[in-house]
């Protein structure tokens, strides 16, 4: 069958790619995705630059094993370390998070004060300065790691008194630099927005690069003229959009959270 019939592969070290997924269908709502979570080995942000590397070539085996016709790194810890290699080993689309979330920040500015948060190992990358710098070199960028974001959202810890308290810890010295843009920069702290807006203020735009993202994937889906055809007449039993979860463990505290996150119940199965 030809590509166009092929779903979308995601990947991220667990569930904070569905924020990707969730703009993803709602861009494209005929596309079929496939997403793969590597829960077992969730943090990602904390572990070295070639065990990074290393995890992110084996998620996209996983999911070129389902006939993916592109795949979106949904994770910025990998978009930081492995996003070239992944395109240079593996021949097809590939898009990544930081460039979109940068260009957005960049717009979104007014002052040029922009604030990163992000796992440790994308801030140690500089990936989003240098980003950031590409569309406005006058653009002062302040980046703060906040390692506990990630288990206290797997935790499913979306708005404990905890984890308000955390955000304000990390985000005091950000506050004090003046920013009024604030790049969400892994995919995991979009599941905290309200708790994050409550610390930084209304005045802060909030960016995630969830619908930056799905715009790219639809362009280059139009461009290589990869569409998903609405096939009513064709394949009449196969007009819904299929959508599979794979992760590498705990599948019930996965689909709680999704649930929460995304307002349906969906099947998560361990590989
Ligand atoms: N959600 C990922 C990111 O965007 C990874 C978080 C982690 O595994 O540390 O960076």
């Amino acid at each position: 069958m030809s590509l166009n019939y092929s779903p979308i592969g995601v990947f991220d070290s667990g569930l904070g790619g569905l924020t990707v997924v969730k703009e993803l269908i709602r861009q494209l709502p005929r596309e079929h995705i496939v997403y793969y979570g590597d829960t077992a080995r969730v943090p990602y942000g904390t572990k070295s630059k070639e065990s990074i590397i290393r995890f992110s070539h084996e998620n996209t085996r996983i999911l070129l094993k389902r006939n993916v016709k592109m795949v979106v790194v949904a994770c910025n810890t990998s978009s930081s370390y492995a996003l070239v290699q992944l395109r240079k080993h593996f021949h097809l689309p590939i898009v990544g998070v930081i460039d979109p979330g940068a260009r957005k920040a960049a717009e979104v500015t007014r002052n040029r004060k922009v604030g990163v948060i992000a796992t440790p190992a994308t801030v140690n990358s500089r990936s989003y300065a240098r980003a950031i710098f590409r569309y406005d070199r006058a653009i002062q960028v302040s980046s703060q790691a906040c390692p506990l974001f990630v288990p206290l959202v797997e935790e499913g810890w979306l708005r404990k008194p905890v984890t308000t308290a955390v955000a304000r810890e990390y985000l005091k010295p950000l506050r004090k630099t003046g920013v009024d843009t604030l790049v969400l920069g892994c995919t995991h702290y979009p599941l905290l927005k309200s708790v994050l807006k409550d610390v930084m203020g209304a005045k802060v735009a909030l960016v995630d690069s969830a619908t930056e993202v799905a715009a790219e994937v639809k362009r280059i889906l139009q461009d290589r003229q990869l569409l998903r055809p609405s096939a009513v007449r064709l394949f009449p039993s196969g007009r819904r959009a299929r959508y599979s979860f794979l992760i590498s463990d705990r599948p019930q505290q996965f689909e709680k959270t999704a649930r929460e996150f995304l307002g349906y119940n969906i099947k998560a199965v361990k590989i």
